[in-house]
């Protein structure tokens, strides 16, 4: 198995470097790097991301100053660690104040010095956590379970089980609302993996100029608006999984770059000039026939067959009626949230198990949200639950404003409204129709996504 996080050590004398690559490589969990003064560690950096670096402070040709500053600016998610030759309280403060973590002075006392990594560990992971929230809106909450019993449903979490283990590429396919982001979750945390980031790149939200410097980051300059360098999501993601949503849409210009990545585990920063290496497990997900897009000339084959070296399909909710019972059961009594639990009665299951579930599971959900607060005591009836509204949903035809006096429809109506019909004015484009309305186009993609906004397929 794989080591779970990378260490730099960078020390001029040997003997330093000896006895704690010795110490940590002990402990299965370090996979450790070296170096013997401050040039050589930049270049081993250049080529690879770490989690962590212990960094001398005093080296020929390049001090640990130096390095630390370099990391700062080039790896703002590496911790560096300082160990100092004696208590030199006054340098040790220095690099606290460049970004240094914390210090650790020579000679080491052990259990120390792996306190202070694992603290230092700790730091990284909330500051990626955090990082990825940026990226990751309304998605806290996101259940783990993938449920159903129906003997497809079995057979793929098995699949899912079976591949976790392992570094193959994933494709998952399905139509909207069937579970594909709770699949990629599922593989990553059935995998060793598990406790490393799990990074969501939506491939359709970003605007295809701006999804290179995502994925791969920029240098400082790379281009007009990259004032400064940053870094791209597949260095966030060394460790761990990277799960590129609506694959389907990335635009022929990134293609290669990601082929390459794929076929390589390499990449550049945008504008940079050295590869880097990173180790990442892709998960990929599309609700687009990708055969389909490669014969009209929209996906490259090659990366087709990267991509899509393990598939798992998600049939679509009307083939597996059989487990609506629990889904039903499982998303009440995550409404309820240990209130009493309402039930259902046999017509309204019966209305439910009649119906075609266009929306798949994200549908059934919502319906359930919606019976729960019409029933009034713990019984749902038919009456309680709105298909045809949800049907004529899809159908989408906005309604005019309400004019004076008319029911007053909720903020969020309003909102779904008025972008349906920005939409529509601008032809679903949605560079455009974001620019009209003052939203970036990841934010606009959220709310087409969360109201269910029906939008033209696009090419
Ligand atoms: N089998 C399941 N058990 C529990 N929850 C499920 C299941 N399938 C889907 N869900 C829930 O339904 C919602 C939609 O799932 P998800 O976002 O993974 O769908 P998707 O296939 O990625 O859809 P889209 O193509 O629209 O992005 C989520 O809230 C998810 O937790
Ligand atoms: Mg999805």
């Amino acid at each position: 198995m794989a080591r779970t996080y990378n260490i730099l050590i960078v020390d001029d004398e040997q003997s330093v470097v000896f006895l704690l690559k010795e110490e940590l490589s002990e402990l299965d969990k370090y996979e450790v790097a070296t170096a013997y003064d401050g040039a050589e560690a930049i270049n081993v950096l250049q080529s690879q991301p770490f989690d962590v670096v212990l960094l001398d402070v005093k080296m020929p040709r390049l001090s640990g100053i130096e390095v630390l500053k370099y990391i700062r600016e080039q790896h703002p998610t590496t911790i560096v660690i300082m160990l100092t030759n004696f208590a030199d309280v006054k340098t040790a403060i220095e690099t606290m104040k460049l970004g240094a973590y914390d210090f650790v002075s020579k000679p080491y006392v052990r259990e120390e010095l792996l306190a202070t990594i694992d603290r230092a560990l700790e730091l990284r992971r909330l500051t990626i956590d955090n990082k990825l929230m940026e990226y990751e809106l309304n998605r806290q909450g996101l259940a783990r379970e993938f449920v159903g019993t129906s003997p497809a449903i079995v057979s793929l979490i098995r699949t899912a089980q079976k591949i976790a283990d392992s570094t193959a590429i994933v494709q998952i396919q399905g139509p909207s609302g069937t579970g594909k982001e709770l699949v990629a979750h599922l593989i990553h945390n059935a995998s060793p993996r598990k406790n490393r980031p799990f990074v969501i790149v939506n491939c359709a939200s970003i605007p295809d100029a701006l999804l290179e410097s995502e994925l791969f980051g920029h240098e400082k300059g790379a281009f007009t608006d990259a004032y400064a360098m940053k870094q791209g999501l597949v260095e966030v993601a060394n460790g761990g999984s990277l799960f590129l949503d609506e694959v389907g849409d990335i635009s022929p210009m990134v293609q290669p770059k990601l082929l390459r990545f794929l076929e390589t585990g390499e990449f550049r920063r945008v504008g940079g000039t050295n590869a880097m290496k990173v180790d990442v497990r892709i998960v990929s997900a599309t609700n687009k026939d990708l055969q389909k897009e490669v014969e009209a000339g929209r996906f490259r084959e090659d990366l087709l067959y990267r991509l899509n070296v393990v598939t798992i399909r998600i049939p679509p909710l009307k083939e597996r009626k059989e487990d609506l019972p629990l889904l039903i059961e499982y998303f009440l009594k995550k409404k309820m949230k240990g209130k009493a639990l309402k039930r259902l009665s046999d017509e309204a299951l019966h209305v439910m198990m009649q119906y075609d579930w266009p929306g798949n599971v994200r549908e059934l959900e919502h319906v359930i949200e919606g019976a729960v607060i019409l029933s009034h005591d713990d019984l749902i009836t038919a009456k309680d639950i709105t298909l045809t509204a949800s049907a004529e949903m899809q159908k989408a035809k906005p309604a005019p404003l309400a004019p004076e006096g008319a029911d007053i429809i909720s903020l969020e109506e309003m909102e779904k409204i008025h972008i349906e019909r920005a939409l529509r004015q601008n032809n679903y484009n949605r560079s455009k129709t974001s620019e009209l309305l003052g939203i970036t186009p990841k934010t606009l993609y959220l709310k087409v996504k969360k109201y269910r906004i029906k939008t033209p397929a696009r090419n």
